[in-house]
C-alpha cells in the first residue's frame, strides 16, 4: 500500500483470489466473503458467466463513446429497462457520479434548484453528491462549503418532508433502505408517499438503489418492495458484478428536457461492462437469484436473531442486506469475525453489516452461524 493515498482505514489483509463467495489473502487463509466490496460482487467472485460475457467482449471491443452506438450496450439499455420498467437511461461509472447526473438531470427537467435528501443518507463522496450524504461529519466538514440548495429531513418521517419541501425543489433523493446510514429500513409505504409529496410540489422522486439494487434485497430494486415508481433511479455497485458501472434510469418527461452536451463522460457504457451487465442479468433470472436472495437472506436473518447475547441491541435486514446493532464498538467484533474468517463491514460506530453475494447458499451460512455465535456472545 506504500504508493497508496491514506484515504482509506487498513483492513490489514491482502486478498488476491476470489472464487464464489470465498476470497482468499496472500496466506492462502479462506474468508467468507459478506462485505463483496460493499455491494459490488452481487454474484461472488470469479464468476463463469461474468468471465465468459466479459472475455468475449474483450475480443470484439472494450471502449466506445457514447456518441456511437454498440450492440452490447443497446442491450444492456434494453434490459435494464426492461426490468425497472423505466424508458429511458443514461450511463456513467460509479455510484456518486449517477447521483451527480440525477441532480443535474432533476435541475435541467424542473428548473429547480433545490435538492432535498434525508439525514444519515449516504449517496457518495464526490461535492454534489456529498452534499447530499449526512452520516458522518468527517465526511462533509472539512469540505465545506457544499453546494447550496441543499436540505435534508428526518429519513421515514412523512411529516417532516411536508414542511420541507416547497415550489423551490427540483428532487427528493432517497435510499429504499438506507445503507451506510446503519441498514435502516422505512415503514412500509413510505416511499409511495414520498412519491405523492413531490407529485403535490412538482418535485421528482429519486430512488438510490446503488447499493439496495441488482437483486440484494430479494427483487431487482427495494423499492419495488414498496410499488413506487419514481422518476430516476441511480443505480451502480453490482450493476455489472464487479466491472464499473454506474447508470441513472429516467422517465420520458426527464429524457425530453436533456440535450446533447448537457452531461457525458468518455467511459460510461463502455461494451465491457455492458456485456457483463447483460451477463449478470441474464444470471439473476435463470438462477432464481432473486428469490435465493430473498430466502437465504431471511434464513441468515432469523438464525442471527436467535443469538442471544447482551452485546447486540438488534438484528434487522431485508433480502441479504443485514445489520447486527451492536450496544457497542463494532470494530473490535468486525476484526474478530474477519480474523476468524468472515468478511463484514463495520458501520457507523456499532453497527456490523453484512452484504453478501445473492448466491450464497444455505450451508456457507450454516458454516458461519457457529463462528457469529462465538464472535457475539464473548464480548
Ligand atoms: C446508496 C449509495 N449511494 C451512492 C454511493 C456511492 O457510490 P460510489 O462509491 O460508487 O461512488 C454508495 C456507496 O456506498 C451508496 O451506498
Amino acid at each position: 500500500m506504500d504508493n497508496i493515498a491514506p484515504t482509506y482505514g487498513s483492513r490489514g489483509l491482502s486478498i488476491e483470489r476470489g472464487e464464489g463467495v470465498y476470497l482468499f489473502d496472500s496466506a492462502g487463509k479462506k474468508y467468507l466473503d459478506c462485505f463483496s466490496n460493499m455491494g459490488v460482487n452481487i454474484l461472488g467472485h470469479n464468476n463463469p458467466d461474468i468471465n465468459a460475457a466479459i472475455t468475449k467482449q474483450i475480443g470484439l471491443l472494450t471502449n466506445l463513446h457514447g456518441s456511437f452506438s454498440n450492440s452490447a450496450r443497446s442491450k444492456f439499455a434494453e434490459k435494464l429497462c426492461k426490468e425497472t420498467s423505466m424508458p429511458k437511461m443514461f450511463f456513467c461509472n460509479s455510484g456518486a457520479e449517477a447521483v451527480e447526473s440525477a441532480m443535474k438531470f432533476a435541475r435541467l427537467a424542473t428548473g429547480r434548484k433545490e435538492i432535498i435528501a434525508a439525514k444519515m443518507a449516504y449517496h457518495g463522496k464526490t461535492f454534489g453528491a456529498l452534499s447530499l450524504t449526512n452520516t458522518m461529519k468527517k465526511y462533509n466538514e472539512p469540505f465545506l462549503p457544499l453546494l447550496e440548495h441543499v436540505k435534508h429531513f428526518s429519513y421515514d418521517d412523512t411529516e417532516d418532508l411536508k414542511r420541507t419541501i416547497s415550489s423551490e425543489t427540483a428532487a427528493v433523493i432517497l435510499e429504499p433502505i438506507q445503507g451506510e446510514g446503519g441498514v435502516r429500513l422505512p415503514s412500509q409505504g413510505f416511499l409511495s408517499a414520498a412519491k405523492k409529496i413531490c407529485e403535490e410540489n412538482g418535485a421528482l422522486l429519486v430512488i438510490d438503489e446503488i447499493q439496495t439494487g441488482m437483486g440484494r434485497t430479494g427483487k431487482l430494486l427495494a423499492s419495488q418492495h414498496d410499488d413506487v415508481r419514481p422518476d430516476m433511479i441511480c443505480m451502480a455497485k453490482g450493476l455489472a458484478g464487479g466491472v464499473p458501472a454506474g447508470a441513472v434510469l429516467i422517465s420520458d418527461e426527464i429524457s425530453g428536457k436533456l440535450f446533447s452536451g448537457c452531461h457525458t463522460n468518455t467511459f460510461g457504457g463502455n461494451p465491457l461492462a455492458c456485456a457483463a451487465g447483460i451477463a449478470v442479468l441474464d444470471t439473476i433470472e435463470r438462477d432464481g437469484l432473486l428469490s435465493n436472495a430473498e430466502d437465504v437472506g431471511s434464513y441468515f436473518l432469523s438464525r442471527l436473531q436467535e443469538i442471544k447475547s447482551p452485546y447486540v441491541r438488534e438484528v434487522r435486514g431485508r433480502g441479504l442486506m443485514i445489520a447486527i446493532e451492536l450496544k457497542t464498538k463494532a470494530s473490535d467484533y468486525v476484526k474478530a469475525l474477519q480474523d476468524k474468517g468472515i468478511l463484514t463491514i463495520p458501520t457507523l460506530a456499532n453497527v456490523i453489516r453484512l452484504l453478501p453475494p445473492i448466491i450464497i447458499a444455505k450451508e456457507d451460512v450454516d458454516l458461519a452461524l457457529p463462528v457469529f455465535r462465538e464472535v457475539l456472545t464473548n464480548g
